[in-house]
């Protein structure tokens, strides 16, 4: 007997087949190698061995392609999730990524269950835009202009009225504002696509390219958008724990242990809701030695935000009521003067896993704040706020990170089929 474990990619279990060498020559067997793709006739049986129930006893075998064992790069041994990064094209054939990939696809499926059931709107903003959501001048440019020829204005500055569009465009860090017009119109809305930043964050949280869900609800506050996102983010996890649960098995065996109960955990137990302030006085007061110093006004580096998840309160924590210099102009201002109504909530293991807030529904405040941060080009998304403006809020859930924490990788790297990062574009 000559035994192949057959996989089609639909499950991390593989189907068992089984040649009687007296019907298959050495010869026939040769050509079906690790990675090779065959076609098998027979009997579909109960299996005679242990650790499967059923088997296929092979009557016919046809070999479509075989994978040379001396130049296939992968192995019937494990492999590195580091070398397996080098080879991307080749490594959703491995066990590890199909699992991910299959989890992956099943949250991106939740997401989109879970709102159409609410009744939100699917809503498609743009990938090409002229403006900056968060202002952080992180952008990607795009543009036709030839880069060795540059039109020049009198003052020699590029002539963007000559590039594709007439003026200086960028791939999107957020379709929020966007977002927002959709919410003012359909009500409740989310997008579920592609967003780029140029940051050279080189870290096992970040990529260049990643995808972004941002529901954005009309008559909301911060507190039922804090319900929404903690009853979101649990739906995602409990529908992958009763989607994936053998690739979820599988990945906790190999990589970590603690997973499922991890996932559990979170599902199972209220997040803490607690305010910026209040964060800023438990770091300080820990006693604890952070790379990055902790005071008011800080942004929080990750490090304080797993501090704060992991060690002091050891369930997820919902962050609110941010200082508005490290929050973005659109954020609604507390009665404090000082502090904005954004939300973020914090994870263990990842740190911030979702970035949201009330948005400052006033015209006139928001004009201000306009002005004091000398943004332009801003009146399309004043007219939000200009004609029948609505107290609105919304938030932004980053698909790897939540990739990340379900499958229990430690690289965001890991779970997307073709990462780009600083100095990486690979296929
Ligand atoms: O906190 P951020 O920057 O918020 C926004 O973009 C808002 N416009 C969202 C909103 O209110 N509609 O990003 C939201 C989330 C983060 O919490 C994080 O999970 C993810 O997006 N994220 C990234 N994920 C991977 N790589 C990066 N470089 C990311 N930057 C943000
Ligand atoms: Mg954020």
């Amino acid at each position: 007997m000559q035994f192949v474990a057959l996989n089609d990619g639909s499950s991390i279990k593989t189907l068992q087949i089984v040649f009687d060498l007296s019907k298959f020559t050495d010869e026939q067997l040769k050509p079906v190698t690790t990675g090779s793709s065959i076609h098998v006739q027979g009997e579909l049986v109960a299996s005679q061995g242990k650790g499967q129930s059923i088997e296929i006893q092979a009557r016919k075998l046809e070999v479509y392609g075989t994978a040379d064992p001396e130049k296939f790069p992968l192995q019937k041994k494990g492999h590195s999730l580091e070398f397996l990064r080098d080879i991307a094209h080749l490594r959703p054939r491995t066990n590890y990524f199909s699992s991910v990939l299959r989890v992956r696809h099943a949250l991106a499926f939740a997401i989109h269950k879970f709102f159409n059931d609410k009744g939100f709107y699917y809503f498609h903003t743009p990938l090409i835009t002229a403006s900056d959501c968060e202002g952080a001048g992180a952008m990607f440019q795009v543009t036709t202009l030839n880069l060795d020829d540059l039109p020049k204005t009198e003052d020699g500055k590029v002539d963007y009225s000559e590039d594709f569009f007439g003026k200086m465009t960028s791939l999107t860090v957020s379709g929020q504002l966007e977002g927002e017009l959709g919410a003012t119109a359909l009500g409740n809305i989310y997008t579920f696509g592609p967003t780029f930043r140029a940051e050279n964050s080189n870290t096992p949280r970040h990529l260049s390219e990643f995808w972004m869900i941002e529901p954005e609800m009309a008559f909301y506050e911060i507190e039922d958008n804090m319900d929404l996102a903690e009853e979101f983010i649990k739906y995602c996890i409990n529908y992958a724990l009763e989607h994936c649960a053998d690739d979820i098995e599988f990945l906790a065996e190999h990589f970590d242990k603690e997973l499922p109960a991890r996932l559990r955990f979170v599902v199972d137990n209220d997040f803490v809701r607690l305010p910026y302030t209040e964060g800023v006085k438990i770091l300080e007061e820990s006693g604890k030695k952070f790379e990055f110093p902790v005071y008011w006004g800080v942004d929080l580096a990750s490090e304080h935000e797993r501090y704060l998840v992991e060690e002091h309160f050891k369930k997820p924590v919902i962050l609110t009521d941010y200082p508005k210099e490290i929050k973005a102009f659109y954020m609604k201002l507390n009665d404090d003067g000082k502090t904005v109504r954004a939300m973020d909530v914090l994870f263990p293991k990842i740190g911030e896993i979702i970035g949201g807030s009330q948005r400052e529904e006033s015209y006139e405040k928001l004009q201000k704040r306009v002005d004091e941060l000398g943004l332009t080009g801003m009146e399309w998304y004043l007219d939000t706020r200009r004609f029948g403006t609505v107290p609105h809020s919304g938030f932004g859930l980053g698909f790897e990170r939540l990739v990340l924490f379900v499958t229990g990788m430690q690289n965001i790297r890991d779970v997307i089929p073709f990462p780009r990062y600083p100095k990486n574009c690979e296929y």
